[in-house]
């Protein structure tokens, strides 16, 4: 265990220097990059229309939440949250994004997307807000608090894969609106970066795709 250095005032974070982690040695297991490889590759968006209904035990939810706090973060700020949503928690958000859409669609209000909010939630066995709570350091820019969460959703999705999970990350609807990050207990300066939806998949699994390839995304500067 790293020692702990510090306590701020008031906080119950402890605080531990890069020099104090850096000390501390462990042997790192014997990856198998194949494994890695198949599951990185593998890892799909798969969507609540192909959940069984079968729900996920609470367990498995916890690993993922674990394995997404293990993200790089900048500044020590650790800026994810995650509020997990299941059973009846499934209905309040379902009624609480449905209402929030139909309260500031106005006259471009469209039944079809007020019944998708209102109904896609319930057919997950949990759905995980993914919050971004700006840590108190604010030398850290938004973007890499914003960043940090990615990484963090990243962990939590890979992990769900190789459970065989299936997930997928939703922006739409009213994810971006104050009304929802209020509903959701954030503060002014935190943001809703979506929703993690997660069920056992129906259908076995989606193939992986990709427009590119990788090649592609890549420029080498070697001389
Ligand atoms: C930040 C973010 C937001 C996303 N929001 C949505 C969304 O609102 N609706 C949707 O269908 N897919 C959404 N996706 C999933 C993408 O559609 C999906 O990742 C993409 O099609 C690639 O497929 P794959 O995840 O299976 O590789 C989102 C993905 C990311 C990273």
């Amino acid at each position: 265990m790293a020692k702990i250095v510090g306590r701020k005032k008031g906080s119950d974070k402890v605080s531990v220097t890069n020099a104090e982690i850096q000390k501390e040695e462990v042997k790192l297991p014997d990856f198998n990059i194949d494994q890695v490889n198949a599951l990185i590759e593998n890892r799909r968006s798969i969507f609540p229309k192909d959940y069984s209904g079968e729900i996920i035990p609470k367990a498995k939810i916890e690993t993922l939440l674990k394995n997404a706090h293990w993200a790089p973060n900048h500044g020590k700020t650790e800026p994810w949250f995650f509020k997990v949503f299941a059973g009846d928690g499934l209905k309040k958000l379902a009624e609480a994004q449905s209402r929030i859409y139909k309260e500031l669609s106005g006259d471009a209000f469209e039944e079809k997307k007020f019944n998708k909010l209102a109904n896609r939630p319930l057919q997950a066995s949990h759905v995980i807000a993914i919050c971004m709570k700006r840590g108190s350091n604010p030398k850290i820019p938004e973007l890499e608090e914003i960043e940090a969460v990615a990484a963090a959703v990243q962990n939590l999705w890979l992990s769900a894969t190789s459970m065989g999970l299936a997930g997928y990350w939703s922006s739409g609807g009213v994810t971006y609106k104050d009304e929802m990050r209020d509903w959701l207990g954030l503060g002014a300066e935190d943001k809703c970066l979506g929703f993690f939806y997660l069920g056992m998949p129906a259908n076995g699994w989606v193939k992986p795709h990709r427009q590119s390839g990788w090649e592609t995304k890549v420029e080498w500067v070697e001389g």
